[in-house]
């Protein structure tokens, strides 16, 4: 950067003499470091006689210089700039005139070329942390560079090459971050700006937020978290403003309320997804007129730890005509009642997705009325529901007749007769289904219907659920003969006889199988699987089954033929087992965790370097027997691979 500008020719505004005066100046800009926004001109229609060298000369020039001009002319000037390219070349001269010209609003410049100029010179120069989209620029500020200057510098820079369209600010510099000079700089240089996400800044108020409402009318989404000087003004400027907004997202705002809602929900018709979370001041009046008015166009709703009551899920249910995605969370003051309300409420007929977490109102007759008034569910989460038991569950699905997916974590209240009462009622749909940490499974002998069947599920999902055992896992290989996926991790209880059955009954072929934590389980169940399913098998975690040996590997080298993942870490195998592998003609594996395997020595060398031939990632953290040596000849033998050790 030796040769910023070379200065020479008929329009000098000040012929000999330097730019600078302050030699502090062009330091401070430089201190902007690198990424910087401004773009730097190799080769520059000339100006200014005196070539000059940035950084090392000025202090030999004289004092005569155009920055005696005061800012009103210096403005003057910079407005007559005739393109973009130009007025980034002077905005890096000095933080004044970085200042000055990140100030120039796009309709008070002279120059006719006011729209954004494309050429492929400047597109070369743009940084690298630059995304492209749909023609716009996207920059992302975090922590310590997110300050005003940054902010003026991309708001001058980027006005030549295609202009912002998103910008990401999180967190800021404690000292000097950003604050509303930077935001109008922004506001002025970014009328394009479409995404805006603001994240933890408690020196933006709401001035910040109207200079962007005042510039940027084409805004489209704004994320505000943690921005706790905005209150309902700023939202409510934004509201007036930017009409075409269709994604709103506030978290932690602790000081915005219901008025900025009931503004959003006037003037922005066309809201399409709203995310609420922890701000203490929006209750069920700034959630009823913000959804009553996005009736027809709100597809995606999220209401997460607020102080609203059944008279908003009333208003969800009634009004959710265009829902597809609902997830409601930590509503404390939510009762039956409102469930109830939100089922019967005849709106959420195109509700797809609902997922439901601490909420205490989700009890049996609460949840039974969301079944029967959502007519098109498919997927269905309930989390850490403590007061639904199995009748409210098995009346859900037979009402849920649509329903692909069932996901239960923490309800303790859920026993196996929830559970198969679910599997045995529900529709025709019913692809998958998945427990974790529900305790209140217990392994009994149950007798079921004869001749009753699961055949749509795919996919079923058992994580740490202490009591599922070996009596439920029969029951369940006579219930669901077509699965293809199974994760059945950290069942302590069950043994091979119960793992046996569900592979002896499945008739579909397994493609992905998790058996991670079962400590019980023996050779035998990895011989009968792969000698049964090893033409489907994909994928294999037998991570922490301490009783899985080297013949487990000699079995998976033998059948199976479209493995590509395997985990083993903390089993019993050994060097023959690697080597057992390693000697297959129809393995191709592509990830292999052999982590916590002690048995694994350094003689496994030349079996890791030929099953590498096709790895791309490598497990041998704590492999307390491969030395770093034999880490370092894989490293660079493998290079392809991504090892870790
Ligand atoms: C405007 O831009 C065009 C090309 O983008 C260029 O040919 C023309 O000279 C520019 N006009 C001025 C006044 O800079
Ligand atoms: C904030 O800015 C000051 C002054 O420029 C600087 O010394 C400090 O390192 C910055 N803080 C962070 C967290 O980057
Ligand atoms: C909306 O923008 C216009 C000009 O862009 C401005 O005059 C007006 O004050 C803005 N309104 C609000 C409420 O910010
Ligand atoms: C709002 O969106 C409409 C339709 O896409 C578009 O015609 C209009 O120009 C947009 N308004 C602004 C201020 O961007
Ligand atoms: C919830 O709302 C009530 C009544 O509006 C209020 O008294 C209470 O402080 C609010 N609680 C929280 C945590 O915001
Ligand atoms: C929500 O519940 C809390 C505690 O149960 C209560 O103090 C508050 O008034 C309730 N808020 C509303 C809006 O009902
Ligand atoms: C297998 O299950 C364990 C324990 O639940 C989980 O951590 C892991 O991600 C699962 N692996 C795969 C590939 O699904
Ligand atoms: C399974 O293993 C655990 C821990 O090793 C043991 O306590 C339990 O008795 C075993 N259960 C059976 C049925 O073998």
């Amino acid at each position: 950067m030796s040769k910023l500008f070379e200065f020479t020719g008929e329009n000098d505004f000040c012929p000999g003499g330097p730019i600078y005066t302050n030699p502090k100046e062009p330091s401070l800009f430089l201190s902007l470091g690198l990424p910087v926004d401004v773009y730097f001109p190799s080769r520059k229609r000339s100006r200014i006689s005196a070539p000059f060298v940035f950084a090392e000369r000025f202090e030999q020039k004289k004092q005569v210089s155009i920055e005696v001009l005061p800012d009103e002319c210096l403005f003057e000037i910079f407005r007559r700039l005739p393109g973009g390219e130009e007025r980034s070349a002077c905005a890096c001269v000095s933080k004044r005139w970085l200042s000055l010209l990140s100030s120039i609003c796009r309709d008070e410049l002279c120059s006719q070329n006011k729209s954004a100029v494309k050429s492929t010179e400047v597109k070369s120069k743009v940084e690298d942390e630059e995304i492209e989209g749909d023609g716009c620029l996207s920059r992302s500020l975090e922590g310590g560079k997110a300050t005003d200057i940054r902010l003026a510098a991309i708001a001058v820079g980027t006005a030549n090459c295609g202009g912002l369209g998103k910008l990401f600010i999180r967190g800021s510099n404690s000292s000097r971050g950003v604050t509303k000079v930077g935001l109008r700089a922004i506001a002025c240089g970014c009328p394009s700006l479409k995404v805006l996400s603001l994240w933890n800044l408690p020196s933006v108020g709401d001035e910040g937020l109207s200079e962007i409402a005042n510039g940027c009318h084409m805004l489209e989404k704004l994320d505000l978290s943690q921005c706790p000087a905005i209150t309902d003004k700023g939202l409510l400027a934004i509201a007036k403003n930017c009409t075409n907004l269709t994604d709103l997202v506030l978290e932690s705002c602790s000081n915005i309320g219901n008025e900025g809602l009931q503004a959003v929900g006037q003037y922005c018709t066309n809201l399409k997804s709203i995310s609420i979370k922890n701000c203490p001041g929006v209750g069920d009046q700034g959630i009823a007129a913000l959804v009553s008015s996005a009736s027809n166009v709100l597809t995606k709703l999220k209401l997460q730890s607020l102080n609203i009551t059944d008279v908003s899920l009333a208003v969800v249910g009634y009004y959710g005509k265009a829902v597809t995605d609902l997830v409601l969370t930590s509503l404390p003051n939510v009762s039956e009642r409102g469930f109830w309300v939100m089922g019967n409420g005849q709106g959420l007929h195109k509700l797809k997705s609902l997922t439901v977490t601490s909420c205490l109102g989700v009890t049996d007759t609460g949840l039974e009325a969301v079944g029967k008034g959502c007519p098109n569910l498919k997927q269905f989460c309930l989390h850490k529901c403590a007061f639904l038991s199995d009748s409210g569950l098995v009346s859900f699905t037979k009402a849920a007749e649509t329903l692909e997916s069932l996901q239960l974590e923490e309800c303790h209240r859920i026993t196996q007769f929830g559970f198969f009462g679910s599997l045995l009622n529900c529709g025709a749909n019913l692809k998958a289904i998945s427990l974790v940490n529900c305790f209140g499974i217990r392994d009994l002998k149950l007798d079921l219907p004869e001749l009753s069947t699961c055949n749509s599920l795919r996919s079923l999902s058992i994580r740490n659920c202490p009591g599922f055992g070996d009596n439920t896992l029969v029951l369940l290989g006579n219930l669901c003969a077509q699965l293809r996926n199974v994760e059945l991790s950290g069942l302590q209880e069950v043994t091979d006889a119960g793992i046996l059955s569900v592979l002896e009954n499945c008739e579909a072929g397994l493609v992905k199988v998790n058996l991670s934590g079962c400590v019980n389980l023996s050779d035998k169940v990895v011989s009968v699987m792969t000698e049964q399913h090893g033409w489907t098998l994909e994928m294999l975690n037998l991570d922490g089954c301490r009783r899985i040996t080297d013949a487990s590997l000699v079995a998976i080298a033998e059948n199976c033929f479209l493995l590509y993942d395997l985990d083993v870490s903390k089993c019993a195998t050994t060097d023959s087992g690697i080597a057992a592998m390693a000697r297959s003609k129809q393995l191709f594996l592509q990830v292999l965790s052999v982590s916590g395997c002690s048995l694994i020595s350094d003689k496994s060398l030349p079996a890791l370097v030929k099953l590498g031939q096709t790895l791309l990632g490598l497990n041998l953290q704590h492999c307390n027997a491969i030395s770093s040596s034999t880490v370092d000849i894989l490293v660079e033998r493998l290079w392809r691979c991504d090892i870790l050790s």
